[in-house]
């Protein structure tokens, strides 16, 4: 609900200021009181203004200033509910050159275009889908285009394909409903990010083809459409996921190899890297010839914001120092949410002790807490599978568990003489059956949770 107060007239994500992010706990509260901050100046001199010509009209001071609180408490609860609620306690650093950058691609020019589409890969929590949201959307939007943006890890219990045409589904309602209204930008950017509030199980399915769907939509918006599919590895866990892969990619043949019309732009993003390149190599998959790139996690940049706006907000506390703060955010894996975390608990204890803050030693504690579970899990192997899962996770991408020099290396490691193929077909089953490995086909292996990996890797350069 809108108010005609440009006050209370704000975006809808709303960037809560670090001091506040910083108390989470009081998040919720301060929301009300920023709110209050803002309009009790205002409600108080209507109150006043207003006292007059009511008081003339015989209504008691008291009944005014009641009438005066009531809308005032009305503005107050319609707008906290105009926060999305997965927005409410996030602080944002934001990326638009990154944007930017890959809005550019988005042209049909044969070299720097982007007509076959993007795959992009980045580790779990490191930012890509508040991206997609909150950056590319609106530069999407900005270009004159339209984005529409799907996430197959919305509920990983649907199926794919059933997220797909739900959202698809929506896009061409929330067009039909915009019909007759003028499609600019603004409402381009509001039609694609309201859509997220809306659950998938309030919605129908687009009952046509895939294809159908997008140029229906394309055709209604009169103009290009960029589809972003979020985690669009999640389509080969079933046929029909990756039936609807194909169709995207019919519908992207269709839409672009004419001569003229809008066109289609697909972005696919994936947390596990060897799962997204299963979209694009190998001639049966639906984009061949595509290559899978690396998204860019957050950086430097992202690391001197915080501390700047930490460090500002704390004149005459601890500081942060910024070399120290990287190396906990590279120790995190470049993931914002544990980094904050673990900042805000260190500069807690840091507060209590007068001690300095060191955001590293937090980080490799909690580091090491990780570490800790993920042994456990690797505990009850024995020793040739652990040599085995070793042995892949320090392979390049092409894995050969069965060639003599993977034999010899198995071996080495278990501290036995040697080893049958025999046997490490049985360990890989075993891995397999325990989620370290992902096998998506005959002969193609990859670790599954690149936590693992990362443990991996940076265990053994410490040695
Ligand atoms: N640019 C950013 N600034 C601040 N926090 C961020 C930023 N990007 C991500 N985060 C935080 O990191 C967490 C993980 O982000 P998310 O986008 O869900 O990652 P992914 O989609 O890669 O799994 C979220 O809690 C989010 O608020
Ligand atoms: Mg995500």
């Amino acid at each position: 609900m809108r108010t005609s107060l440009p006050s209370v007239d704000r975006p809808a994500h709303r960037t809560i200021p670090l001091e506040e992010w910083l108390q989470p706990t009081r998040a919720g509260v301060r929301i009300h009181s920023f709110f209050m901050l803002n309009e009790m100046p205002i409600s108080a001199s209507i109150a006043t203004s207003l006292r007059p010509p009511m008081t003339m009209l015989g209504l008691s001071a008291q009944a005014i200033d009641k009438m005066v609180w009531l809308w005032y408490l009305y503005i107050i609860t319609s707008n906290v509910e105009q926060i999305p609620r997965p927005y409410m306690d996030a602080f944002h650093h934001p990326r638009p050159d990154l944007a930017d950058s890959i809005v550019k691609r988005f042209t049909e020019d044969p070299i720097f275009g982007g007509l076959s589409g993007l795959h992009l890969a980045a580790p779990r929590r490191t930012g890509k889908t508040t991206f997609l949201r909150r950056d590319l959307v609106p530069s999407i939007a900005a270009a004159g285009k339209l984005p529409v943006i799907v996430d197959l890890w919305e509920d990983r219990s649907r199926e794919p394909s059933d997220i797909l045409r739900r959202r698809l589904a929506q896009a061409l309602d929330s067009l039909k409903n915009a019909a007759g209204k003028a499609l600019d930008r603004s409402r381009i950017q509001r039609l694609s990010v309201l859509g997220f509030s809306v659950g998938l199980s309030d919605l129908q399915p687009f009952d046509g083809t895939i294809p159908e769907a997008l140029e229906r939509i394309a055709g209604m918006a009169r103009r290009d459409i960029v589809l972003v599919v979020d985690e669009a590895q999640q389509a080969l866990v079933s046929e029909a996921g990756m039936d609807a892969m194909f169709a995207l990619k019919a519908a992207r043949d269709a839409m672009n190899l004419r001569e003229a019309g809008p066109r289609l732009y697909l972005v696919m993003t994936g947390s596990h890297r060897a799962k997204l390149a299963e979209l694009v190599i190998g001639p049966k998959s639906p984009f061949f010839g595509g290559t899978v790139q690396d998204f860019p996690v957050l950086g430097r940049d992202f690391v001197e914001a915080i501390v700047g706006q930490v460090n500002s907000a704390r004149k005459g506390g601890a500081q942060v120092e910024i070399e120290d703060a990287l190396k906990a955010f590279d120790i995190l894996m470049h993931r914002p949410e544990a980094f904050m975390s673990a900042l805000r608990e260190e500069i807690f204890a840091a507060d209590l002790s007068g001690a300095p803050v060191r955001a590293s030693v937090r980080a490799e504690a909690l580091r090491a807490a990780t570490w800790a579970d993920l042994g456990a899990d690797l505990e009850s192997l024995s020793a040739v599978q652990r040599g085995l899962f070793e042995a892949m996770m320090e392979a390049s991408d092409e894995f050969t568990p069965f060639s003599a020099h993977t034999l010899k290396d198995v071996a080495q490691r278990a501290g036995i003489a040697s080893i049958s193929k025999g046997a490490v077909q049985t360990a890989i089953k075993v891995l397999v059956e325990r989620g370290l490995v992902w096998q998506p086909g005959s002969g193609r292996y990859a670790v599954d949770n690149l936590d693992f990996l990362d443990m991996h890797r940076r265990k053994t350069s410490l040695r």
